[in-house]
């Protein structure tokens, strides 16, 4: 174990030589203490998310994930290692910094959505932007627009269906504009007919260049990806990116 741990660190390492990766983990450690002892949930990771790459986390519950997705989000910082985000060192960050770093370079989408009850659709999206700096109601409409929801503009989450708010939650994650897009689950909640709605917008989000990470317990949406990043006991396991397939023949 210690020696593909060392091999995974290496391979980071060569990595930063050759491209710059929008997310780079070197022997990133997480470790919870609790009554029974220290928990590592996420143990010495070292890999590379490239820029404009779309990722699937894949694992049995308890497996790390969302402590994973929690430090690439900056929701979180390690316990050891490296983090570097975008160009910069993430783990050094004080816990305001990241909260500034957080609004600048990640979108979330979660499974539980997380929309505020008692505000439209509209202003749902405008919240993110008020986080972020000022908000434009052109701009949030616009946003609802990419995700097909122009006329839900002014309906309440309540007035929505399942589908809809998650497509809410996805304008609410670009309006923004992250280079990241951190999704936890994006279709857990969604029958067959609206997981596909969601996954034809991940589909064009990742064709216009946005960087995905996505948490998912489907195999569908998992092979949307283009490579997986299994975790089993804290421990990952990066799957080869996938070869493109060039045919010189006809
Ligand atoms: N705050 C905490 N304190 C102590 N242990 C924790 C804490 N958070 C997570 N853990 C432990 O760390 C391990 C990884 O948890 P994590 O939530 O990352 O798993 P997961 O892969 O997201 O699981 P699921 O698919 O069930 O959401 C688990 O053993 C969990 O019990
Ligand atoms: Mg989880």
């Amino acid at each position: 174990m210690k020696m593909a741990s060392e091999a995974q660190r290496q391979h980071a390492e060569a990595m930063l030589e050759h491209e710059t990766p929008v997310i780079q983990l070197v022997g990133v450690s997480r470790e919870y203490a609790s009554k029974s002892g220290t928990v590592r949930a996420l143990a010495d990771a070292s890999f590379t998310i490239g820029s404009g790459e779309w990722v699937a986390i894949t694992g049995p519950s308890g497996s790390g994930k969302s402590t994973l997705v929690n430090l690439l989000g900056c929701l979180d910082t390690p316990t050891s290692g490296k983090l570097t985000i975008d160009g910069e060192e993430v783990h050094a960050m004080s816990s305001t910094e990241l909260d500034r770093f957080r609004a600048d370079k990640i979108g979330f989408v979660f499974q539980q959505f997380h929309l505020i009850p008692y505000l439209s659709a509209l202003e749902n999206v405008m919240l993110a932007q008020y986080f972020h700096s000022m908000t434009n109601a052109t701009d949030a409409r616009a946003a609802l627009d990419r995700v097909g929801l122009a006329d839900r503009a002014d309906h309440l989450p309540s007035e929505l269906s399942g589908g809809e708010q998650q497509r809410v939650c996805i304008a609410r994650a670009l309006i923004n504009d992250p280079p990241i897009l951190l999704a936890d689950e994006p279709t857990g909640n969604l029958d067959a007919a609206n997981q596909k709605i969601v996954a034809d917008i991940l589909r064009e989000l990742h064709a216009a260049g946005h960087t995905i990470v996505m948490v998912t317990h489907d195999p569908e949406m998992a092979a949307l990806a283009q490579r997986k990043i299994a975790l089993s006991h804290g421990k990952v396991f990066c799957h080869p990116v996938k070869t493109v397939v060039v045919n010189l023949g006809r």
